[in-house]
């Protein structure tokens, strides 16, 4: 597969693993609504944001979404669009050293995202896939990024015309779109999208409970069409002249009616006799005046579930009031995207209004995207319990369209956003949640109070680093984050549960139990006194995995004062923090 070098390329390839992992603080003064809904603001450079995450999310997120800066170039905006805010300039000038000053605009784009949606991809489930919105400035270079990270993933390019009207370019071509890229994981099953008002309208007839219909031929049209070759979907069906009843036998003085294809020849149906005479009741035929012929159609219904109760081979599966079991509600016809997205309701322009509306008039943020296109995306993952990772938060518009859905049909998907500025996180990211979760006016003469959405979020901020620069564990580290850390480098998954420091086994996971032997540091008090050191004492006192448990059980602790042989009679595996910690 072709790959994309470039000047800082080397320096940037695994510098995920080098990334420190930080401890995480809410604040609860600058979180809103219910801080136990289970979203998260995260302020902070999404590098650093993400790793500190990473224990707690890996291999749990369904759906990312970013919409990072496009290096338009563009300095002036209330972020910046050139690679070239204060602190990317001085990560790049970091990591990648001297070669720094020779780094063109899409040099230090490129050393900016390597590393960053290599983290990102680490919190994909099998079954998840992620988005990216991104303009011609980089799109061509982004998809060889995606390509190269995301290997093994479906990747999907779809433009997105989001100015109806066209930019005032300085070019002779005006832009009237962009592009979402898509990597689906290889698992990831679209749910599709629901049926624009447009759609919906074909389904123009009611049966008798007032489910809606549409009416399709049941004769084959084009393609595998030919009556002579497909002679057993080449069968009469007879027509009651005096009623719509039909039958699938021969019946004296009846109306026979054959499939033929617009010449006149002999066509076929789309069903099998056995299934044409299983559901002949819910056949419908016509007469059509042009040919003086009769025809026959079959029933689309709207609601899929409707169609399921009538065309299952069973009945009995489903239940009697044609609802969703879980849920409750009707399951609703969806309909695959097009690989080319357009609409108003994608119009940044429109979005621009929406947020200002929300800010009672004031325009706080450039170009923010349509909490329409996000909730395309999520209709799309389909997951009413999804996790919705956004690491280029912006105005919120992630956070927003989940509160929105959740709102609007009754769903549990929560949200982690990350915004490095520090202005725009507080003011405008989590002021717009705050809003949106509380109500708002949208401002002007005449006052237009928009309900809340309920829900909310913690703010959080970045901490620490978990380990020093000698590799010890820092002074504000606790049972709790360790324990999270340690499980996390261990088994690659995040900890099952958050670790209690009065139990040492902190989880289980394939056929590993994993032990965390520590105290936070107590001036003047000895490891071994602190309990920091497995010691025969302490290893008889260990928590018993639950029965039935064969594996191998992990202690990790500050020393080990039990011999060898005793750890293999007992299989235990001794590991030492700081230093066998892996990935530190
Ligand atoms: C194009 S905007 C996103 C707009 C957003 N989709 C919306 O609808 O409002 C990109 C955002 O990413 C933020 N950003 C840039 N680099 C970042 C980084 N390294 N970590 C976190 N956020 C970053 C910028 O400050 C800016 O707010």
């Amino acid at each position: 597969m072709p790959v994309l070098d470039w000047i800082g390329k080397k320096a940037v390839v695994n510098h995920h693993r080098e990334v420190p992992y930080r401890l995480v603080h809410c604040d609860g003064a600058r979180s809103a609504g219910d801080p136990e809904a289970g979203n998260l603001l995260v302020h902070g450079d999404n590098l650093e944001a993400l790793k500190a995450l990473l224990p707690y999310y890996a291999g749990k997120v369904k759906a990312i979404y970013i919409d990072p800066p496009y290096n338009t170039g563009n300095e002036n905006w209330v972020y910046n669009d050139n690679t070239n805010s204060p602190e990317i300039r001085s990560w790049i000038g970091r990591v990648v050293g001297k070669e720094a000053d020779d780094l063109s605009r899409h040099d230090k784009w490129l050393c900016m995202m390597y590393p960053r949606l290599r983290l990102l991809k680490d919190f994909l489930t099998a079954d998840g896939a992620f988005f990216a919105s991104i303009d011609a400035n980089e799109m061509s270079n982004f998809e060889f990024l995606v390509k190269e990270i995301f290997g093994g993933f479906k990747i999907i390019t779809i433009p997105v015309v989001n100015n109806m009207k066209g930019r005032n370019d300085k070019g002779y071509i005006s832009t009237c779109h962009e592009y979402l890229i898509m990597a689906a994981g290889k698992d990831f099953v679209s749910a599709g999208l629901p049926l624009t008002q447009q759609q919906q309208a074909v389904f123009k007839y009611a049966d008798e409970e007032g489910y809606k219909f549409d009416l399709r031929d049941l004769r084959r049209r084009g393609g595998d069409d030919d009556g002579a070759k497909r002679v057993n979907l080449s069968f009469p069906i007879y027509k009651d002249p005096k009623s719509n009843n039909l039958s699938i036998d021969a019946i004296d003085g009846w109306i026979e009616i054959i499939p033929l294809k617009s010449d006149g020849s002999r066509g076929r149906w789309r069903w099998g006799k056995t299934r044409v005479e299983k559901f002949i009741k819910t056949l419908v035929p016509s007469y059509v005046k042009k040919n003086k012929k009769w025809n026959i159609s079959y029933k689309v219904y709207l609601d899929s579930n409707r169609e399921s109760l009538i065309f299952s081979d069973d009945p009995s599966d489903y239940d009697d009031d044609d609802y969703d079991d879980e849920t409750g509600d009707p399951i609703e016809r969806t309909t695959k995207p097009k690989s080319f997205w357009w609409g108003p309701e994608l119009s940044t322009d429109n979005a621009g209004k929406a947020l200002k509306d929300i800010f009672g008039g004031t325009k706080p943020f450039e170009y923010p995207k349509s909490v329409s296109l996000i909730q395309k995306i999520l209709h799309l993952v389909g997951d009413k319990n999804a996790l919705i990772l956004d690491s280029f938060a912006g105005s919120g518009t992630t956070g927003h369209a989940v509160l929105d859905l959740n709102r609007r049909d009754d769903g549990n998907r929560k949200f982690i956003l990350v915004e490095m500025e520090g202005a725009i996180a507080q003011d405008i990211t989590a002021k717009r949640l705050e809003l949106v979760i509380d109500g708002y006016d949208r401002g002007g003469d005449i006052t237009a109070p928009v309900d809340g959405l309920g829900g909310g979020f913690r703010f959080c901020t970045l901490g620490e680093a978990l380990f020093d620069e000698f590799g010890d564990i820092a002074a504000a580290v606790s049972f709790p984050d360790l324990a999270a850390h340690v499980f996390f480098a261990e088994t690659g998954a995040p900890i099952p549960a958050r670790a209690d420091s009065g139990s040492s086994l902190i989880g289980l996971h394939d056929r590993k139990a994993v032990y965390l032997l520590f105290e936070p540091a107590v001036q003047g008090v000895p490891r071994e006194a602190a309990g920091n050191v497995l010691t025969p004492d302490a290893l008889s006192h260990l928590p018993n995995p639950p029965e039935g448990f064969t594996g191998q059980r992990i202690v990790f602790a500050e020393g080990c004062t039990v011999s060898s042989e005793r750890l293999k009679a007992e299989a235990v595996i001794f590991k030492q923090i700081p230093y066998q910690i892996e990935g530190i």
